[in-house]
């Protein structure tokens, strides 16, 4: 993954927001390439539904919504993640995303100051009664001191070493250590197997230096092996104890207006899903769709998200594609069609017929995604189908499928498809008041639609990409030795350049001139980078580096006298290294037939 983080930001994919100030957790820039790579993702997206189907329509709504939207979608009292924190180390942690972990949790009941703690071994080390071992002995003593029978133990303690009750000296040593106790609260480490002991006194003398100084003693209660622990601090150095569960709502808060009061709350929308169920009846209206149809929206989406990591893959501020496809509910289908139809393994799900009900609707989905992911270059093979379990199902969700891409961080989802049912619409329906139902001409019932949602991320999906991408081989150098070379392997849809144009030299006007023409013809037809620099493989390398999947190079051929290579170009496939010869004239033809 670090290679991949460094490519994005050497190569301009990726940059961190606001950088210059030491970023911005949660907030990522896109640069020049990472931006061709997001608008293609997008492109090719909006295409495939709003233009190649007949039942997809667009829209693009506000990223402000009235507050009341949040509330009717349930975001407002239940999008929220259980969040804990490290004790010693305040990093902080979504519960759920804790790994259970294994080792031995050394419970420390607080620490006193070195200074108490060496007059304490002193007075020990004088007393008449004197013990042996006088560290361990203060230790053991100073645990006792911090049990709820304290003052009873500190009298004890003198009795023991011979030391008279009334020595005031000693009296203010044990009434200082009572007071250090008092004021550092207990907190247990969790040590890895393998580890020695010191690591829980090193990171219990962090937690206690605000209290106590930068020397300090913790001291320590317990030391007891545990298996799948989840309270601990999951960083491989630290193991802390975590503090207990808040429920963190994720949405991120802003004011309408120039007064910052209650009244005036708005949120930054968590997903586009729910412009699309406000504005469901707006569109019916206007786009003279029946149901079934969907409508489809891509945009801005901000959750405060506990932990952003993963380079972009958690973020606080991200890119949806939604659509909410809009289906009769099954009684209706059972009406009009005679049966609901049921999935048969084998079955065509590509062309909808009209006795579908909720399921084969959502397998539907399901293929259709999985096929639109293939034709940008994520094999069915490199895909994972995760079906939810009921445990894992929202309340009102029939079903849901992620579809999950094995990053080099582990199998993740890229996009949730979800049978939604007539949630959604009812809700905006009780909370605005607003009939939310529609007229079936053919079946003659009111209904309000059931919904398939997919929903799909576009900057996981531009990460999935460049990690699908990434590729170092080796290929033959211009002498024709082996170089070693990085290259992503985008396919030609998605490639945020398509061609590289380069004149064998610079030096030469006749090929400058020639490969500044040739730019200019496929300009308009395509992302073109013109590179005269620098030998022509380190130019190619370039090229690939950014996964540029063709390079047009006009040579002396080009602009010859031999009339069979007269305005002829070599035109060179990234991934295999080979070249062919084309006419200048073939070039648009060749090139589009390949990117499209
Ligand atoms: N309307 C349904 C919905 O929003 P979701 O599973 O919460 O469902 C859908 O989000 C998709 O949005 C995810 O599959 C993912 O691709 C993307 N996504 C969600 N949270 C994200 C985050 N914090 N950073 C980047 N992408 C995110």
């Amino acid at each position: 993954m670090e290679k991949i983080v460094s490519l994005c930001k050497r190569r301009g994919f990726i940059f961190q927001s606001s950088e210059i100030y030491g970023g911005l957790n949660g907030f990522w820039d896109y640069g020049p390439l990472g931006a061709e790579l997001k608008r293609n993702i997008r492109d090719l997206w909006w295409r495939a539904y709003t233009q190649l189907r007949d039942d997809v329509v667009g829209l693009d709504a506000s990223i402000i919504m009235h507050p009341k939207v949040w509330e009717a979608s349930g975001h407002t009292t239940t999008f929220n993640d259980p969040m804990v924190d490290c004790m010693v180390c305040k990093k902080r942690f979504r519960l759920d995303q804790v790994e259970p972990q294994t080792g031995t949790v050394c419970a420390f009941v607080g620490a006193v100051s070195s200074q108490y703690f060496e007059q304490l071994v002193a007075l020990i080390q004088q007393a008449p009664n004197r013990p042996a071992e006088s560290v361990p002995f203060a230790l053991e003593a100073i645990k006792r001191l911090a049990g709820a029978e304290a003052e009873l133990a500190s009298a004890q303690l003198l009795e023991q070493l011979g030391v008279a009750p009334d020595n005031a000296d000693a009296v203010a040593i044990l009434n200082g250590i009572r007071a250090c106790l008092a004021r550092t609260p207990p907190v247990s480490v969790l040590v890895p197997p393998k580890r020695h002991i010191d690591h829980a006194r090193h990171k219990a003398q962090r937690f206690y230096q605000p209290w106590v100084g930068e020397s300090c003693w913790p001291i320590l209660g317990q030391a007891q092996p545990v298996t799948e622990d989840r309270t601990h601090c999951p960083e491989p150095d630290c193991g802390g104890q975590l503090t207990p569960p808040r429920m963190f709502n994720l949405m991120l808060k802003t004011f309408v207006g120039p007064v910052e009061s209650e009244e005036n709350v708005a949120y930054l929308r968590p997903e586009t899903a729910q412009a699309i169920f406000a504005q469901f009846k707006n569109v019916l209206e206007v786009s003279r769709q029946k149901i079934p149809f969907g409508i489809a929206q891509i945009g801005k989406a901000f959750r405060n998200e506990i932990n952003p990591r993963n380079f972009t893959f958690r973020s606080r501020e991200f890119e949806q594609m939604e659509i909410e496809f809009f289906i009769r509910p099954d009684e209706v289908v059972q009406k009009v069609a005679g049966s609901v139809a049921t999935y048969s393994p084998g079955m065509d799900l590509s062309r909808p017929q009209p006795n579908w009900g909720w399921e084969l609707w959502h397998r539907h989905w399901v293929e259709q995604r999985v096929q639109w992911y293939e034709s940008i270059g994520l094999g069915r093979d490199r895909l994972d189908l995760h079906w939810q379990t009921p445990d894992e199902l929202a309340h009102y969700a029939k079903a849901c499928v992620d579809i999950q891409y094995r990053f080099p961080f582990g199998l993740q989802e890229l996009e949730g498809i979800a049978a939604r049912g007539d949630f959604d619409l009812t809700q905006h329906q009780k909370f605005s008041g607003k009939s939310m139902e529609y007229f079936d001409e053919e079946a003659r019932v009111r209904y309000i639609p059931h919904v398939i949602e997919p929903s799909a991320g576009v900057d996981r999906l531009a990460l999935a990409l460049l990690c699908e991408a990434y590729c170092e081989d080796e290929v033959p150098d211009e002498q024709g030795r082996p170089e070693r070379r990085v290259v992503l392997r985008f396919h030609p849809r998605v490639a945020p350049i398509k061609v590289g144009v380069f004149p064998l030299l610079k030096n030469r006007p006749e090929l400058v001139a020639k490969a500044r023409a040739v730019r200019d013809l496929l300009r308009p037809h395509m992302t073109v980078f013109y590179d005269e620099s620098g030998a022509i493989g380190r130019r190619y390398r370039r090229q690939d580096e950014i996964g540029t999947p063709f390079g047009v190079t006009i040579d002396f051929d080009t602009v010859g006298q031999d009339p069979r290579l007269r305005d002829t170009v070599t035109l060179r496939d990234r991934d295999t290294c080979r070249q062919e010869r084309v006419k200048i004239d073939e070039l648009v033809r060749l090139l589009l037939e390949r990117i499209r």
